[in-house]
């Protein structure tokens, strides 16, 4: 029987499913088990449809992202779907002239370095983006009882696109406005952030029962930076997002002197890479927080029983949690055997079973 959210009808049985309630830090029947970058190359029936048609465009075509969506749900059998876009599709929705690289990442034509350039970022509306409410809407009604995960990449992260012009190692670019012109800084992840939010909010009245905020390249800043001159954008796209009651979910990579930090931002699940062990990172969070993470994902190219030792690592460590969701410490590498990836999830499904 449907149960009536804030905006949307979400039924009982995704409710009642392990990963939301992991997310909220109730009891659960086993720990759930999803992967970061789980739709993508490592899969074949990924690269067949895929085939021919650019990053983008994917992300544009409702049954398409349907399909690369469901996937590694039906392969795998993982606890929960993650939609199918980049962080940097929202930014493309409002007209900047960008593209996804294959082997690069995201190039921007025109960096955004001055007052001027700010311009270009106007806010976005539900229109510019109908076929992510389309393809959520097909998507909730395939999945059934599986929870779907909506994401948007944070503002410190989606600025180091746009400053740096692509991707970078050193962020120097942005950084430099960030300590040199921090009015403009403040200005231009302010902007991100209504924007950001937005883009979530859009999932979530579609359907979407989690949001993901990617902050994955938060792990070059100080914790003073970070505090100062990220950590307000962030909680801004939390707070405007919190009156769904939908958890958010809050991950960055390299960032274990961060995660104090990143669950202050305002957070319900903190994402932890492997650089940090989990009990370690529960105490850094501190309590009233559930953790997602944090296998090493170069462990899957190590053979099975590689895999099983250290899986069983990262739960013994978790497991005084409150809350844990079992992922990878970042995404899925292309290389990786999917077999790999579907004997992980059963090996923690029996291995957590109660
Ligand atoms: O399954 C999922 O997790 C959902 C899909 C997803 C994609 N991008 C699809 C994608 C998610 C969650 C993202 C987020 C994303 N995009 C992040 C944050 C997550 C992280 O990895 O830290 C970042 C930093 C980006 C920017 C970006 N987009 C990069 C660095 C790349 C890789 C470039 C390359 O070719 O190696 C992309 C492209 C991209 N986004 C691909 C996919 C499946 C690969 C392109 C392809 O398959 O053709």
């Amino acid at each position: 029987t449907p149960t009536t959210t804030s905006d949307t009808v979400k039924s009982d049985a995704v409710e009642d499913s392990a990963f939301l309630k992991a997310c909220r830090r109730e009891p659960v029947p086993h720990t759930p088990v999803w992967f970061m970058r789980q739709a993508g190359r490592s899969l074949p029936e990924y690269r067949k449809v895929r085939e021919g048609i650019g990053m983008l465009d994917s992300c544009m075509r409702p049954e398409l992202v349907t399909e690369i969506t469901l996937q590694p749900v039906r392969r795998h059998h993982v606890d929960a779907a993650i939609y199918f876009s980049d962080i940097v599709v929202p930014l493309k929705a409002i007209g900047i002239d960008l593209d996804i690289k294959p082997g690069v990442g995201p190039v921007v034509e025109q960096p955004v370095r001055t007052r001027a350039d700010l311009a270009r970022l106007r806010d976005l509306t539900p229109e510019d983006v109908s076929y992510v409410t389309e393809a959520i809407g097909m998507l909730t009604r395939e999945l059934g009882s599986t929870p779907l995960i909506g994401f948007a990449g944070a503002p410190f992260t989606l600025a180091s696109y746009l400053v740096e012009g692509g991707p970078s190692r050193t962020y120097e670019n942005a950084k430099a406005m960030m300590y040199g012109d921090p009015g403009l800084w403040a200005d231009l992840l302010d902007r991100l952030a209504d924007i950001t939010a937005a883009f979530l909010e859009v999932q979530i009245r579609a359907g979407a029962a989690a949001v993901q905020l990617f902050d994955s390249w938060a792990g070059a800043l100080a914790p003073s930076d970070y505090r100062r001159s990220v950590l307000p954008a962030s909680a801004k796209v939390f707070r405007k997002v919190a009156g769904h009651g939908v958890p958010r979910i809050h991950f960055g990579v390299g960032t274990g002197e961060l995660l104090g930090l990143m669950g202050e931002a305002g957070a319900d699940v903190v994402g932890v890479d492997w650089r940090v062990p989990m009990d370690e990172a529960a105490r850094r969070v501190g309590p009233g927080k559930a953790l997602q993470g944090n296998l090493d994902p170069t462990v899957l190219f190590a053979g099975r029983e590689a895999v099983e030792t250290k899986a069983r690592e990262v739960l013994d460590t978790a497991a005084g949690l409150e809350g844990h969701i079992f992922n990878l410490g970042h995404g899925v590498m292309p290389s990786t055997d999917p077999d790999a990836l579907t004997r992980l999830v059963e090996y923690v499904h029996t291995q957590t079973a109660r």
